[in-house]
């Protein structure tokens, strides 16, 4: 009986599941493994790693991949990954209702409307989210459209070959982003916007009532900081590394120094911003603040005087359960530079 007992459970009792994200920056490696006990609604993290690399060649990247997962003693093949940037376009659209073959059509012609690239050169794909009134006499339905260059998709494919991993989802980071977020602040009314500023890029999502109706990656982050420093003070990128880390007394310098910086991300932000309340008919009631440069220090006081929004740093690490082998202080230092790979092991 009780050999019978242990035959049944090794076959029907669920195991815990165990999932991989991998966000490959524009700085730096990141990799959470998580794992979700059956029927349970805890996400713990078991382990992650942050790894720089030298250049964006993909010998270089590959290497940085190859270590994040030594430390992180990840032995799964099966990574989720995301892409970024220029090459990928979101767009929420509005079009007269139709059915999902009736759009596949459409878009087979009409994609150029709403995409800057030719249609042999990406990777599409839409959803319907539903119907959305009425306009020019017809009904009207949302749709959401995602473009990503096939040469951004293919690097990302190489560079995970090379370490002999197989790519599970391939994602876009601003619904990694997303994905983080509604583990953080499950209910949340209103318009609001959720950021990551990384290192080159700051991807802005603007949400009503949790869901999504924009997105934009503005190519400006905390390399422009640095270079902006490195300018003023006529340091080495190292020497402005540190300072912008740890600025102590020369912190009103600093910030004199990377002023137009932090101007030019947050008039694109209002740039975004405007267009949003045009459409929406409601105004950004607060900013929610994640990436690697959302450690700068007084970063949301800066945008919160600039734009004259609410600002508050946030970090996915906070609401996982922590694997006891790991070091609180470390997650507490680098928790909102997580935030896309925990979004990407969220997705299973
Ligand atoms: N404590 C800190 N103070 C200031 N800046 C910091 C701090 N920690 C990290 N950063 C900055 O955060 C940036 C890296 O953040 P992150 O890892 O989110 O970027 P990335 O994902 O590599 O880049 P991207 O999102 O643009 O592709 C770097 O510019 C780094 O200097
Ligand atoms: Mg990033």
């Amino acid at each position: 009986m009780e050999q019978l007992k242990a035959i049944f459970e090794k076959f029907v009792k669920p195991k815990p599941k165990v999932s991989v994200g991998l966000d490959i920056g524009n700085s730096s490696v990141k990799v959470v493994q998580l794992l979700t006990q059956p029927g349970s609604l805890f996400k713990h993290l078991v382990s992650f790693d942050i790894q720089p690399f030298k250049s964006s060649k993909i010998a270089d990247i590959s290497q940085a991949v190859k270590k994040s997962l030594e430390n992180a003693q990840i032995s799964t093949k099966l990574v989720n990954t995301s892409v970024s940037g220029q090459a990928v376009i979101v767009r929420y659209v509005q079009m007269p209702k139709m059915t999902t073959e009736e759009l596949l059509k459409a878009l087979k012609f009409g994609l150029g409307k709403y995409i800057p690239f030719n249609l042999d050169e990406v990777n599409y794909d839409f959803q319907i989210l539903g119907e959305s009134g009425e306009g020019k006499g017809q009904k009207m339905m949302k749709v959401l459209l995602v473009a990503v260059k096939k040469e951004v998709i293919e690097e990302r494919i190489k560079i995970l070959r090379v370490v002999g991993l197989t790519p599970g989802v391939i994602d876009v980071d601003s619904f990694a982003i997303v994905n983080s977020f509604k583990l953080v602040q499950q209910e949340n009314k209103g318009i609001i916007a959720v950021l990551d500023i990384g290192a080159d890029i700051t991807s802005t999502t603007i949400l009503r009532d949790n869901i999504p109706h924009f997105n934009r990656d503005i190519p400006i982050g905390g390399r422009h900081l640095t270079k902006a420093i490195v300018d003023e003070f006529e340091m080495t990128e190292e020497e402005a590394d540190d300072l912008k880390h740890n600025p102590k007394e020369r912190y009103g310098d600093m910030i004199s120094a990377i002023r137009s910086v932090l101007d030019s991300i947050a008039s694109e932000i209002q740039m975004s911003f405007n267009y949003v309340e045009s459409q929406m008919g409601g105004s950004v009631q607060k900013i929610f603040l994640t990436g690697g440069t959302a450690k700068f220090k007084g970063i949301d006081k800066v945008l919160n005087s600039i734009l004259g929004i609410d600002v508050e740093v946030w970090d996915p690490t906070r609401i996982l359960q922590i694997n006891l082998d790991l070091s609180k202080e470390r997650l507490i230092e680098v928790g909102p530079l997580l935030t896309v790979s925990i979004g990407l092991a969220l997705r299973g």
